[in-house]
Formats: structure tokens, C-alpha cells, sequence
């Protein structure tokens, strides 16, 4: 399974610090990448696409659930269509928390992409609390039973499971590697029960939560996680080629 690394934004960069990112990351990507990258930038930056590398995947950070109508404010699939975008990071922590996004909304915004042909990074992880109360197997369970509800076996293919415990996405803490190990086969029993062990073997799980370009190699060295996602340290090009190189 190729690597892959993903790139979330989150609210960061002015469509001109954005060209001013590609700038200096295009001259930075080595020529033939060896492993997929998507940059997931902010809806305001999505039509600066086009500038960056071809080897680059666009991605975006949410989607509505809806196709169209009164939803002032929100952002439809079809709109990240005319902007080229190939990929939609869905159930990101931020948006769990900030926007009140459940279980149930996200496998609506699931099924919308995959229905205008994205590529969805699921984002699924525990809270420190839950953690503590040892919660973590029941939370991802289901995370992704729900998220997945629905969803045929044939679509898995487009769907990566980012393992982001939250407790460790934007804090500098990162989950040890066998608690990364633990939550993918957490994963991929679920994968299984719902559809089939073929199934779950096949699934991209990516890790997430504050990984730097000193702490990928040990991610990467995982054979549970087929590649990353990161927030902070892809802001910097310079480190997050880094990370890509990794
Ligand atoms: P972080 O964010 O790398 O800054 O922890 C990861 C994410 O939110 O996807």
C-alpha cells in the first residue's frame, strides 16, 4: 500500500501566504514522489489549487450533508467539484467539538462525498477523558460503525480511517505506538465485523496528532498505518517536506 500524507490547514493562511506556501513547497517536492500528497486547505484557499506541484492531491476540511438550498454559510460537494478538489477530510475532532457534528451527520457528509467521487479521510479518535475511563475500544467502535452505516464494501477503497486521538491533535503529545497499534486493530476488527476480514486488511488507517518531522519515522515504522495526518508542522513547507521524505 503506498504511503500517504495529508495535510490539514485547518484555519490557517490567507489565499496570498497560500501562494506564497506553494511557492516555496513546489521547489521543495522532490521530482517523483514515492507515496501520495493531499493538502486539505481552507475553503478560501481552494481555487489556488491549480498552482501547486500535479503530484499534489487537493483536499478540503468539511463538506455540507446537503446537495444544495438554505444552508447559509455551508459548502456543497458541487462546489468543491468546480474547484478540483479530489479529497474531503470528514469528522475531524475540531468539527466534532466546535461544530457539534455527531456521528450521524458525518455518515450523511460520508455518503455525499462518495457519491461525487472524493476520496474522505475519516477522522475518528478518543478524548482524554474517555481515555482515562478506558473508553477508548467502545469510542472508535462506534465512530465507525456509525460513520459507516450504509456504506458498501466496494466504497471502502475511497475511504481513509485517520486515527486522531484527541487528546494528542494539536497538543505536542503524541500516542505511543502501541496505543496506535491497539486503536488500528480496533479498527480494522470493526472493518471487519461490518464487512468482511478482506476488508479490513485492505483499509488505509493514517495516524494524526501533532507529529513533527522528528517523530514521522517511528509513525511510518508502524505497519498497522499506511501513512498521516498533519496539521501544524504542514504549515511550514520546509517541514513538511520533511515529513513527506520521511
Ligand atoms: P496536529 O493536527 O498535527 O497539529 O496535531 C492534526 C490534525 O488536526 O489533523
Amino acid at each position: 500500500m503506498k504511503k500517504i500524507v495529508v495535510a490539514n490547514f485547518k484555519m490557517n493562511k490567507t489565499s496570498f501566504e497560500t501562494l506564497e506556501y506553494i511557492s516555496s513547497f513546489n521547489k521543495l517536492l522532490p521530482k517523483n514522489l514515492d507515496c501520495q500528497v493531499a493538502i486539505c486547505l481552507p475553503y478560501t484557499s481552494l481555487f489556488l489549487g491549480e498552482n501547486f506541484n500535479k503530484q499534489i492531491i487537493i483536499g478540503a476540511q468539511n463538506l455540507s450533508e446537503h446537495e444544495q438550498g438554505s444552508n447559509t454559510g455551508e459548502i456543497s460537494a458541487s462546489m468543491l467539484e468546480d474547484l478540483n478538489v479530489k479529497l474531503v477530510i470528514v469528522g475531524h475532532s475540531d468539527r466534532r467539538k466546535h461544530a457539534s457534528e455527531t456521528n450521524e451527520k458525518i455518515n450523511k457528509k460520508i455518503k455525499i462525498a462518495l457519491k461525487h467521487g472524493f476520496k474522505v479521510v475519516l477522522c475518528v479518535g478518543e478524548t482524554k477523558a474517555q481515555r482515562f475511563a478506558k473508553r477508548t475500544k467502545e469510542v472508535l467502535k462506534k465512530q465507525v460503525e456509525s460513520a459507516l452505516c450504509g456504506i458498501y464494501e466496494n466504497e471502502l477503497g475511497s475511504i481513509i480511517v485517520a486515527y486522531e486521538p484527541v487528546w494528542a491533535v494539536g497538543t505536542g503529545t503524541i500516542a505511543a505506538i502501541s496505543e496506535i497499534s491497539n486503536a488500528a486493530k480496533i479498527i480494522r476488527e470493526t472493518i471487519s465485523s461490518i464487512f468482511s476480514s478482506k476488508a479490513a486488511s485492505n483499509l488505509q488507517i493514517v495516524y494524526g496528532g501533532s507529529i513533527t518531522s522528528q517523530s514521522c519515522k517511528q509513525i511510518f515504522k508502524n505497519k498497522e498505518i499506511s501513512g498521516a495526518l498533519v496539521g501544524a508542522s504542514s504549515l511550514d513547507p520546509k517541514e513538511f517536506v520533511k515529513i513527506i521524505n520521511c
